[in-house]
């Protein structure tokens, strides 16, 4: 709340890396009233950032090297590092840590796998030095004028640099969208999740567009136009918002459509991916996310599509149905599909969370997400409230979510069965219908599986009908008599 320049002194801190988010945290920090020294391969980037920064109040210091980066700072030091995660980090880590003292801390800002970060902290540790892990969003705005930030660590280490970091931060209502959430490497998985609900929004957003373009022939500014005005309601989200901004747009070189001229081959750095692949480990359902990752992967293989077009034909998009009513079933059935999105992405933080003893707070994290990250949305705040009121309950059956499935899920199912009739790929919706019915299900089709692996393999099943002492028994069936 607010603890910022009352609470905390000035900090002087250092900043190693000096790329579009390095430079911009940087300045954040500065205008912010804290001091940095800037270490970057190049002294020429840093010495920018000092000239850029001249009239911010917090010192900008340029660094010619480790050796003057590390004699420049106060002890015990603070570092942060803002360079790509792997071979970049590991050898900034392996350039710094000899030079600094026990008790001096080195904060990794990267999208770093989780796993590297709890090495990370037991390697340094073990040297006697402190290591935080943490996410930032928000891309170079974001960091420039208040990211969100996702700690993890130990808690002293954090209390070394919370001052900083929650100055630098967005704000919601006050509220510092930078927060601790447990130690090793939890603030990187979280950050990793905030992604993966990030592939998934993303892929909902084109998905829709899809809908729009190909089942009812509408032009790049009418999709736009649909898109700003879901920001009057349960939609209102920056994702929404700038898909508004970029269908809105005029390429300047051919005056079509900016979005006309983009290639359609996603690109992926891999947190995605991650995400997908720690659900499926921690058994938690993410088939949103993984629907997402699969249709980048398809996108990216553009030479298959052409070679596919070419052996079986275009696809015939038959009848998307009356384009008005078609609108409005779209907005309610990506509202449906959003909560699904959410319940399944928080569902992992909780696997993760039990599994490896982290006691996250399902809240805190929401309410880090309502502003400053990629994920922000006018939801986020009632999902903290949700969380705030019963952190045990699966988001979609919190009263007001509860209420939005019940209102807009018949929407989800008919703008899908719209869509497979029309062949418009929508796996992302599609799999939150899926999830939505599956989790409603009393009596699956489980009964099956469990018969076929005790057939073939004697893998026992649990009888319907047990009781007291039967139940939970394992038995075989009688194909084994
Ligand atoms: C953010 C973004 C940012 C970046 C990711 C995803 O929160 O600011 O998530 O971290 O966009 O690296 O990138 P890809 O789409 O390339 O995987």
């Amino acid at each position: 709340m607010g603890q910022t320049e009352t609470e905390f002194a000035m900090a002087h801190i250092g900043l190693v890396g000096i790329g579009v988010m390095g430079r911009e945290f940087a300045l954040n920090l500065a205008e912010e009233g804290h001091s940095v020294s800037l270490l970057d391969r190049t002294l020429a980037k840093s010495e920018e950032v000092v000239v850029a920064g001249a009239d911010l109040t917090g010192d900008l210091i340029a660094c010619a090297d480790e050796a003057a980066f590390v004699n420049s700072l106060p002890s015990p030091r603070s570092v942060l590092v803002l360079v790509p995660s792997g071979k970049p980090l590991d050898s900034v880590i392996g350039a710094l840590s000899p030079l600094l003292n026990k008790g001096d801390l080195i904060a990794d800002l990267g999208n770093s796998y989780y796993k590297d970060t709890e090495r990370y902290v037991a390697e340094l540790e073990a040297k006697g030095l402190m290591f935080l892990g943490m996410g930032i969003s928000g891309g170079a705005e974001g960091a420039r004028h208040g990211p969100a930030i996702m700690v993890g660590g130990s808690k002293d280490s954090w209390a070394r640099v919370k001052g900083p970091l929650q100055d630098a931060s967005a704000k919601f209502e006050d509220d510092p969208c930078c927060d601790w959430f447990g130690p090793g490497g939890s603030g990187h998985f979280i950050k990793m999740l905030h992604n993966g609900i990030e592939y998934a929004d993303m892929q909902m957003i084109a998905e829709s567009y899809g809908v729009m373009r190909d089942g009812w022939g509408m032009d790049a500014k009418a999709v736009g136009d649909v898109f700003a005005g879901w920001m009057g309601g349960p939609l209102n989200s920056y994702l929404v918002e700038i898909a508004a901004e970029v269908a809105r747009a005029d390429d300047p070189k051919t005056d079509n459509a900016m979005l006309d001229m983009i290639l359609d081959r996603a690109g992926q750095k891999g947190t995605g991916r991650w995400s997908v692949i720690e659900a499926l480990h921690l058994g938690a359902p993410a088939s949103m996310m993984q629907a997402a990752v699969e249709a980048r992967n398809i996108s990216a293989d553009l030479e298959g599509r052409v070679a596919g077009a070419a052996a079986f034909g275009a696809v015939d998009r038959g009848d998307a149905g009356d384009r008005a009513g078609g609108i409005a079933a779209l907005e309610k059935a990506m509202i449906a599909a959003k909560i699904c999105a959410y319940t399944q992405g928080f569902e992992v933080l909780r696997r993760a969370s039990d599994a490896f003893d982290w006691d996250l707070d399902l809240a805190a994290i929401a309410r880090v997400w309502r502003a400053g990250c990629i994920i922000r949305s006018v939801l986020l705040d009632d999902m903290s409230e949700a969380f705030e009121e019963d952190g045990a309950r699966r988001l979609f059956f919190a009263p007001k979510f509860k209420a939005l499935m019940q209102e807009n899920a018949e929407a989800l199912q008919s703008v899908v069965g719209m869509a497979v009739s029309a062949r418009l790929a929508v796996p992302a919706m599609y799999a939150a219908m899926s999830y939505y019915n599956a989790s409603r299900t009393e009596t699956s089709t489980a009964n099956m599986i469990q018969g076929l692996r005790d057939r073939f393999g004697a893998h026992t099943f649990e009888r319907v009908d047990a009781i007291g002492e039967d139940v939970g028994v394992k038995v075989n069936g009688p194909w084994h008599d």
